[in-house]
């Protein structure tokens, strides 16, 4: 049996990673892993590989940046011909990247059967670029991988048939699980270990410092909301340190549009193990990202999401997440109450204990 992975963009390569390793159990099962080069910086792809101990792509689509319908159709157009040729029996998909709706369309028109990784989450803001993807290779697909209950109820109320939804947990997840001791050892000696410590990671020593990512579109392109983030950043900055790793799309945005960024810790974007260290320590993290409201509620560290909604509610009703919007008013009480540690404590999530990509592996061998 021949099965394909898809990956694209760095919230992807910590859920192939878990998945590919649990494959090999099954010996009479070829992999072949497919990068469609969506993220083609050093420090957004190859550092993950190396990090998460991934091989290289067997092949690489190259396809980089562009508009959303661009992007897609060139990873369509570069996808079809290897999957002609190569006749996967099955392509495994994950999240809700562009180059995840693109190669799960490509295999549904050619009759390959798709399986999704991360299925049935769902914000139900179809104005994010992500839930339309999500919407859509969820129809496309085959067999749909649920990382908790609320997936499924999504994708039975979408009229899914129950006997393709397969409840595994959360296979990014299984990365945190693994890597989460060697982050918390190395974090202070660089890594490889021994090696110098890595620029800006000073922090990591420190009491107490707010840790951030941002780089949604309806936060980032947009001229003022992106300034009142920033300002609200630099009032956080007076009550506690902020650390703040920077997409290249935001780095970008705070150029063009000429913003101040004054005492905050800007860096470059930071590699997995680094990252995950540093989330494990901080005082809070504040995100507009998917993934990371999921690893500080697996971490029960304090996250304040700067969205209206989440197609993650479990990080909510279960774990250490809180909504805060754009309304910097409860982003400062909010901050308040985790810094007077009278936040809620939370609790992890069922089958969210690093096994996810054996059951994914068990299912798709059988
Ligand atoms: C993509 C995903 C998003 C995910 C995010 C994580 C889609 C629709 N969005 O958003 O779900 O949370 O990745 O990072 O698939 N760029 C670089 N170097 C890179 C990659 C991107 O400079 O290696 C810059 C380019 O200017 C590019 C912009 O970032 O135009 C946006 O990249 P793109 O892949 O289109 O979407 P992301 O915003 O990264």
């Amino acid at each position: 049996m021949k099965v394909f992975h898809i990956v694209g963009a760095r919230p992807n390569f910590m859920k192939v990673a878990p998945v590919l390793q649990a494959l090999k159990a099954y010996p009479s099962i070829q992999q072949v892993l497919v990068h469609t080069g969506q993220h083609y910086d050093a420090n957004m792809s190859d550092v993950f590989f190396e990090q998460l101990g991934i091989p290289a792509p067997d092949v690489n689509l190259a396809v980089g940046s562009g508009t959303h319908a661009r992007q897609t159709a060139e990873i369509m157009t570069r996808f079809e011909p290897v999957v002609v040729e190569a006749k996967p029996d099955l392509v495994l998909v994950y999240g809700d990247v562009n180059s995840t709706v693109a190669a799960a369309l490509v295999c549904a028109k050619l009759g390959i059967r798709v399986g999704h990784v991360e299925a049935g989450l769902r914000s139900f803001d179809r104005s994010m670029p992500e839930e339309i993807n999500r919407l859509l290779t969820d129809q496309l697909a085959d067999a749909l991988f649920t990382p908790s209950e609320d997936g499924d109820a999504n994708l039975l109320k979408e009229g899914i048939p129950p006997h393709k939804i397969f409840r595994v947990g959360n296979a990014m997840i299984d990365s945190l699980v693994r890597l989460l001791p060697i982050a918390e050892r190395h974090n202070r000696n660089g890594w490889p270990a021994g090696s110098p410590a890595r620029p800006g990671l000073e922090c990591w020593g420190e009491e107490r410092y707010a840790l951030v990512t941002l780089h949604r579109p309806s936060n980032v392109d947009d001229s003022a909301a992106l300034k009142s983030i920033l300002e609200s950043l630099l009032a956080v900055n007076r009550d506690v340190a902020v650390v703040f790793p920077a997409h290249p799309r935001t780095r970008q945005r705070i150029s063009d549009f000429g913003l101040k960024t004054d005492q905050l810790r800007l860096l470059d974007p930071l590699p997995y193990v680094d990252f995950l260290g540093l989330q494990s320590r901080a005082q809070v993290v504040i995100t507009d990202s998917g993934g990371i409201q999921e690893e500080t509620t697996y971490l029960g560290v304090p996250c304040l999401t700067l969205r209206e909604n989440t197609e993650r509610p479990i990080t909510v009703t279960l774990g250490t997440n809180v909504l805060v919007g754009r309304d910097p008013e409860k982003l400062r009480v909010e901050l308040s109450t985790i810094l007077s540690g009278k936040h809620k404590k939370g609790t992890i999530p069922p089958l969210w204990d690093g096994h996810a990509g054996e059951r994914i592996a068990a299912v798709v061998a059988a």
